[in-house]
């Protein structure tokens, strides 16, 4: 303190009292209430106004003008929920995603419920998650009109008809490979993701999701010309009015971690990046979001989303379709393990991060933080 306020009274004495100031506002903090301290910062502070017209905090100076200029807003009416359904009875806690279950069709009927009635989440993306025994090289499991997803389709629309459902279309948890198409393997070791076949056999299953009364139907495997594919193959089944939301620019992650855990359907052999993009690559997501548009998708998606606020700006100033952004299964697992060490403010720290990918330009977001927000900002 002495030496603030030595330091205080020499540069009142002897500098220029602009350069006060910022020494000033520094001790503010650090005066106690005594009255001679007060004087002193009063003298030092005040001593002269600087000549400011343009003050930006004049806009930050209540919570109502703050909420007057606020420019972008998160909202339960951009969430969609991903969820894991199983056969069976059981409803099983996932170790990687805290916060998260395997669901039987009925528990996840009555989970949605809750998630629509009182939390107003308006869409949940379903991904099946199948038994070692239904895995096969080729991934026939995923178009069973009996599966899990299509039985948790049908149950969910039956019930709830007002819920947008999704599904995600990709073969990983139905392939002994765990890779998202119809695998070739090299002689001499390695495997191939062959384009052309892996898109029929996402036609046949996104048929039959759309059969059971899909509303939206989610090809997250990156094979090209998929989207012009799905299109037609809906059309000509006179499913016209199911959408598209295209993973656009999914990227080869290390974000998707969580996710393969709670599935089991991390790749048998090698990796993705044959087909998912090169983090390193920017333009190539425009590109892909040129085709998609032109192949008749009805919402872009990039993901995951934090990593690539970038991406997601530079397609917003490319396309007038609406853009998703998957807030991904590791990027949900981070916030949960800072805040469960007690490191960040859990609430605080998701809604901010949920904001920014809004911000960047999505209109929505996938996440596994959908309920918990949805609380949150029903309290707000
Ligand atoms: C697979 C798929 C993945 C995710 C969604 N669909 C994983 C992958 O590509 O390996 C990741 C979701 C997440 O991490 O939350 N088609």
């Amino acid at each position: 303190m002495e030496i603030i306020r030595i330091f205080l009274a020499r540069e009142v004495l002897f500098q220029d009292v602009r350069r006060t100031i910022p020494l000033g506002i520094v001790a503010q903090n650090m005066l106690d209430s005594s009255r001679r301290q007060k004087k002193l910062f009063r003298q030092t502070l005040f001593l002269k106004k600087m000549k400011l017209p343009i003050r930006p905090r004049r806009n930050r100076k209540s919570a109502a003008m703050r909420g007057m200029v606020r420019e972008t807003a998160l909202s339960v009416a951009n969430l969609i929920y991903p969820m894991f359904v199983q056969d069976g009875e059981n409803d099983d806690q996932i170790e990687s995603l805290p916060g998260c279950k395997r669901w039987s069709v009925a528990g996840l009927v009555e989970e949605c419920r809750r998630l629509h009635g009182q939390l107003g989440i308006p869409c949940v993306d379903l991904f099946g998650v199948v038994e070692q025994s239904h895995k096969t090289p080729d991934g026939r499991e995923a178009h069973n009109p009996k599966g899990v997803v299509q039985r948790a389709v049908q149950a969910l629309k039956a019930e709830i008809p007002e819920l947008l459902v999704m599904t995600d279309v990709a073969l990983d948890p139905y392939s002994t490979y765990g890779q998202d198409g119809i695998v070739r393997e090299i002689p001499g070791g390695g495997v191939e993701v062959l384009n052309d076949e892996t898109v029929e056999a996402l036609i046949l299953q996104a048929l039959s999701h759309a059969k059971a009364g899909a509303d939206i139907i989610s090809p997250s495997d990156m094979m090209d010309g998929r989207i012009a594919a799905l299109r037609s193959a809906l059309d000509d089944a006179g499913y016209e009015g199911v959408s598209l939301m295209s993973y656009t620019a999914k990227y080869a992650s290390a974000f998707y971690g969580p996710f393969r855990g709670a599935l089991g359907s991390a790749p048998k052999f090698g990796d993705k990046k044959g087909y998912q993009m090169d983090p390193g690559n920017a333009r190539e997501a425009l590109r892909e979001a040129t085709l998609d548009e032109q192949e008749g998708a009805d919402i872009l998606m990039v993901k995951p989303a934090t990593c690539y606020l970038d991406v997601i700006a530079a397609m917003r100033a490319q396309t007038n379709l609406p853009i998703a952004a998957y807030h991904v299964s590791g990027e949900y697992l981070m916030l949960k393990a800072a805040a469960s060490s007690g490191w960040l403010d859990e609430k605080q720290a998701t809604l901010e991060t949920l904001l920014s990918i809004r911000r960047a330009g999505a209109d929505m977001i996938l996440t596994y933080a959908a309920p918990q927000a949805a609380e949150w900002l029903s309290q707000e």
